[in-house]
């Protein structure tokens, strides 16, 4: 094997046990990175995170995150403390989409702050993003009675508000976090451990489907879905390095 690509391995084996420390396998001791070392934020995949990019208030988006918030179109609106619009990065080249709003997500009006949101913040910043950098949203703007999966009419009364982000973000990748989120964006009858990890399209963005980062807490022993996981962000990671 070469030299390069002996490191590449290596460096390939410290991203993913940095991955697993991350989402708290804590028995693993890893150096804190080397000075200069430091995958920088956004920076090797070109991710637009330059000052004058970040979150600015223009008019569409206020725009937009005035209607989300007042929506009642559907009948979730009933039942909201607060719809929650998203967040993140407006220029942003990676973007993350759940299935809808928890509890914590519904006190807060932010999107993935539970226990669920704790862990997708991780396995982000385990690709070497900042949460802020990326963009965070749901199918679903309101929170669904008892957390139940959104049915078919919600989504789509809600449907123009994701597919307006998108359109105003216009992504290089887009990551569905669990069924709903890749039903939204494929279409696909199939299980998720069918389709999870292999890119599809829409409307010429790839689309990564992945298990829901619930999934995960509530199978927080099994190993083997933490890695199905990291082996997909890297299939993103990599692509974007590559665009
Ligand atoms: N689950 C989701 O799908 N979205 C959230 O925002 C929180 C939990």
């Amino acid at each position: 094997m070469k030299e390069k690509e002996i490191i590449e391995k290596l460096e390939d084996i410290e991203e993913q046990l940095r991955f697993y420390q991350q989402l708290g396998a804590d028995f693993l001791v890893l150096p804190d990175r080397p000075a200069g070392g430091e995958r920088p934020a956004g920076g090797l995949i070109g991710l637009k995170n330059e000052p004058e990019n970040q979150i600015v208030q223009s008019g569409e988006w206020e725009k937009l995150l005035q209607r989300i918030k007042g929506c009642r179109f559907c009948p979730l609106f009933q039942g909201r403390t607060q719809a929650v619009p998203g967040e993140g990065n407006y220029q942003a080249k990676l973007m993350f989409v759940g299935e809808a709003p928890g509890r914590d997500e519904d006190l807060q009006g932010r999107p993935f702050v539970g226990r669920a949101g704790q862990l997708l913040t991780k396995i982000i910043e385990a690709m070497g993003f900042k949460r802020q950098e990326v963009y965070i949203a749901n199918v679903v703007k309101c929170r669904p009675p008892e957390n139940r999966t959104p049915r078919p009419d919600e989504v789509k009364a809600c449907s123009i508000y994701l597919l307006s982000q998108i359109d105003l973000i216009n992504p290089k990748v887009i990551v569905a976090l669990g069924k709903i989120a890749a039903e939204f964006f494929l279409q696909a009858n199939k299980s998720m451990s069918e389709i999870r990890g292999h890119f599809g399209q829409f409307k010429d963005i790839p689309v990564m489907p992945t298990f829901h980062p619930s999934y995960l807490v509530r199978n927080e022993g099994n190993r083997e879905i933490k890695r199905l996981v990291w082996e997909d962000m890297k299939k993103v990671m990599k692509l974007l390095e590559s665009s």
